[in-house]
């Protein structure tokens, strides 16, 4: 497995290109199963999650082309998407279990087909992520769904109806499945309590693009006018929101200035007015946000995580490890995910000071140094709050399990690298 080794202690100046975000791609690419015509994804990150998505669809019969291209001048990546005819319907256990948003092609191969069968995707490590509120309103919608042997079986006798639908809790993946699910229906779908993160912003306004009726995008109540076909369409994937929270710590967490370009400052509200309330200078450009801690002094500040436009749990961790180099004490409340601590027993070993308080708390003190140290983490962004703790401590932080961080940041070396950081990574054959 490969590592990443970091020595600590670079003030990192310069700018990082944002790429597309992974969470919006992942529903896009799954919505490409409503037509038989040719969805062309831009802006695409280049990322584990994008490659494990794109073997399931391949898997089902979709057909993909994969071309570098360019988005003010940095190299990305564009894929076309055309299933034309369906292989299969069942998104093995195999696949499930590497990448648990494979959950995003229930709704639209329900939809379309009037069939899935998904392996169940189980807890992670940052808690047990139930798929209920997915089952549950889909079932409204006419779809018979059992469970069994670690399955879900999905079906659906001719069109799924359009319903209103109250969603019990707050749930990105379920209002992308059902809204997928929800555009060929028959008839009206009202989604109340939806999630209002921008991805889901991004898929409906993609839907809408490809024929879908589709109403008050960007708010807690979606309508959705269902059709009986939906056409191909060209979508350039979002700005990866927190990719750019993440670099925005790495600017104020080693007291630097990194200009984030393609960043969308309205997706990052909260985390902005936070690093503001901290003591850091931000400015907003046209395409950027510059994040200039250089000189700062900065004072801790108290975090809760919610639903957008909320402070993100996906950024949490990362500010958890900024809060060890500000002056006093913060709380960090942590409301979605019940087990999103596992950052800081490895953070300790690092010498920090922070005390857990059941699953949903902690209390961070701000330490006059860290020291580097062999760490892992458990999931994707407690890996990269390592890798910003790395960045300021003395001496070398060994990150291990990258896979983790392979994941979600595409090009992580290079970017950082190029705004000045000492990080390398070592390939698995190239040391124990
Ligand atoms: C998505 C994001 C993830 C982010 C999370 C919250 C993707 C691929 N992943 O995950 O990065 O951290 O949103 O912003 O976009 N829940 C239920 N029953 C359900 C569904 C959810 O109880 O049927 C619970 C979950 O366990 C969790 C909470 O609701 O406690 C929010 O989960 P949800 O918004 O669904 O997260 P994901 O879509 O899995």
């Amino acid at each position: 497995m490969d590592k990443i080794k970091i020595h600590g202690g670079r003030v990192l100046e310069g700018k990082i290109f944002i790429s597309g975000a992974k969470n919006a791609a992942l529903p896009l690419i799954c919505a490409s199963l409503l037509t038989d015509e040719t969805v062309t994804l831009t802006n695409m990150p280049m990322l584990s999650d994008i490659k494990a998505m794109n073997l399931l669809l391949e898997q089902l019969g979709t057909q993909i082309s994969e071309f570098d291209d360019f988005v003010d001048g940095h190299a990305t990546k564009t894929y076309s998407y055309r299933t034309k005819s369906i292989k299969s319907l069942v998104a093995p256990y195999d696949y499930v279990r590497k990448m648990r948003a494979s959950y995003y092609v229930l709704g639209p191969l329900l939809a379309r087909y009037g069939k899935c069968e998904l392996s169940l995707p189980g807890g992670c490590a940052i808690g047990a992520r139930p798929m209920d509120i997915h089952l549950s309103s889909l079932e409204k919608m006419g779809a018979k769904i059992e469970i069994r042997n670690g399955y879900i079986y999905a079906e659906s006798d001719g069109r799924l109806k359009g319903t209103h639908i109250i969603f019990p809790g707050v749930s990105v993946g379920a209002t992308c499945n059902v809204l997928m699910a929800a555009v060929l229906a028959e008839g009206r779908t009202v989604l109340e309590n939806a999630a209002k993160e921008p991805e889901i912003g991004d898929l409906a306004r993609m839907l809408n693009d490809m024929g879908a009726k589709i109403e008050g995008i960007g708010t807690s109540v979606l309508t959705i006018d269902g059709v009986s076909s939906l056409h191909g369409t060209v979508h350039k994937v979002i700005a990866d929101r927190i990719e750019a929270g993440s670099y925005a710590v790495a600017a104020a967490i080693t007291r630097g200035r990194i200009e984030l370009i393609n960043a969308r400052p309205e997706t990052l509200r909260q985390p902005l007015q936070v690093l503001k309330d901290m003591g850091v200078r931000i400015a907003e450009t046209d395409n950027s946000i510059i994040v200039d801690a250089k000189g700062c002094h900065l004072v801790g500040k108290d975090i809760m995580t919610e639903p957008f436009p909320g402070f993100p749990t996906d950024l949490q961790a990362q500010f958890l490890a900024l809060m060890l180099t500000a002056d006093g004490a913060s709380m960090v409340t942590e409301t979605i995910f019940e087990n999103r601590f596992m950052h800081v027993p490895e953070l300790l070993r690092m010498g920090a000071n922070i005390n857990v308080h059941g699953h949903a708390s902690a209390i961070v003190r701000g330490v006059k140094k860290l020291s580097g140290a062999p760490v892992m983490a458990t999931d994707l962004r407690a890996s990269f709050a390592l890798v910003l703790a790395g960045l300021v401590a003395e001496g070398e932080t060994t990150v291990n399990r990258v896979y983790h961080l392979d994941r979600g940041y595409e090009k992580l070396e290079e970017k950082l690298k190029g705004v000045g950081a000492d990080i390398v990574r070592i390939k698995n054959d190239e040391e124990d």
